[in-house]
């Protein structure tokens, strides 16, 4: 039996930096040949994205000493700061997500549910275009950090599935992975994609899903699907991450529609992909977890507290809350 109401903490986004990761100060510019493309890169993280990604980890701290009697934590992807750009694989982004897991596990135990993020298995670099997906990253999401890669819990009447956006998005991906992998990176979406029609399928007339996808790159190829297509309008709220700000949120929804640029590498070719196809995010229902410290910017992060009303029939309530910047330790940039 379930306790009522029942409480979901959701966080996104955490990008912890641990010890190895906070020595690589510099590490996106140094992946930047062109000097030009470097500077506005510098003044891009600077003053709109995040000056220091090295200096929020405090802020988790904040949540696990604030939240401690959550039913269940959903951590949307997105663990470390992937700073050679090829997910766990990579030993010092694996350390930021095992420390990251192991603080969230010390304190929520089994109740803690982590889901994948684009970083967790590897993302070009978006000014250098350098690093993708791993195979590598795969198998220590699964083997060391105990990250099942697909997840499917029932809550009362809710049916709460988590999916790995990257495989769900992987015609999306496919140029930032190794050809030499390329074979097994579709087997692995053929079995994910499976799960979530197996998942879709045992949804009853009368039950509701929440999902969980990281990146909403990988929606319109959810919609593809007739198991899910037929069950959309059961689907209450779909929680992404990726985006860290709601600003952006409404910023994409602006763009929506936009063409793909193809002449500006693959990054960009990545993104306007997904802003041309980000009307169809909205039959969805869409909810941004942003990330916990947000961007430079407006410093909007934060993270949502759900609560399910398991006695009616009523839709689950989200607020938000903020996480305020209190240390502005910045690390100078080389
Ligand atoms: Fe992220």
């Amino acid at each position: 039996m379930e306790p009522h109401p029942f409480e979901i903490l959701i966080l996104s986004d955490i990008h912890y930096a641990g010890r190895e990761e906070r020595h690589r100060v510099g590490h996106e510019a140094r992946a930047i040949a062109n000097p030009l493309l470097r500077s506005l890169a510098r003044a891009y993280r600077h003053w709109f994205w995040l000056r220091d990604p090295f200096a929020h980890n405090y802020l988790l701290d904040e949540v696990c000493s604030r939240e401690r009697g959550p039913d269940m934590v959903l951590v949307n992807g997105d663990l470390s700061c992937d700073t050679a750009f090829v997910g766990h694989s990579d030993e010092a982004s694996f350390q930021s997500a095992s420390e990251c897991l192991e603080r969230l596990r010390s304190v929520y135990g089994d109740r803690l549910h982590a889901i994948y993020g684009d970083h967790e298995l590897g993302k070009t670099s978006l000014f250098g275009g350098q690093g993708g997906l791993r195979c590598a990253s795969w198998d220590r999401c699964v083997r060391e950090l105990a990250m099942p890669p697909f997840w499917h819990k029932k809550v009362g009447r809710y049916h709460c599935i988590g999916v790995v956006s990257s495989l769900v998005a992987l015609p999306v991906y496919l140029a930032e992975t190794l050809e030499s992998e390329r074979s097994r990176w579709h087997r692995l979406r053929s079995e994910h994609m499976a799960c979530i029609r197996a998942a879709f399928e045992s949804v009853r007339g009368d039950e509701r899903v929440l999902l969980f996808c990281h990146d909403p790159t990988a929606l319109p190829f959810l919609l593809e699907m007739p198991e899910v297509a037929v069950r959309l309008s059961q689907v209450e709220r779909t929680v992404i991450g990726h985006l860290h700000s709601q600003r952006l949120m409404r910023l994409s929804r602006k763009l929506a529609g936009l063409p793909a640029i193809d002449f500006l590498g693959h990054s960009v070719r990545r993104l306007s992909t997904a802003l041309g196809q980000a009307r169809l995010w909205e039959k969805f229902r869409v909810l941004l977890c942003p990330s916990l410290a947000g961007i430079e910017l407006f410093k909007d992060g934060g993270y949502w507290r759900a609560t399910l009303d398991l006695r009616r029939e009523t839709e689950v309530v989200f607020h938000f809350q903020p996480l305020h910047w209190s240390r502005k330790t910045y690390v100078k940039l080389e």
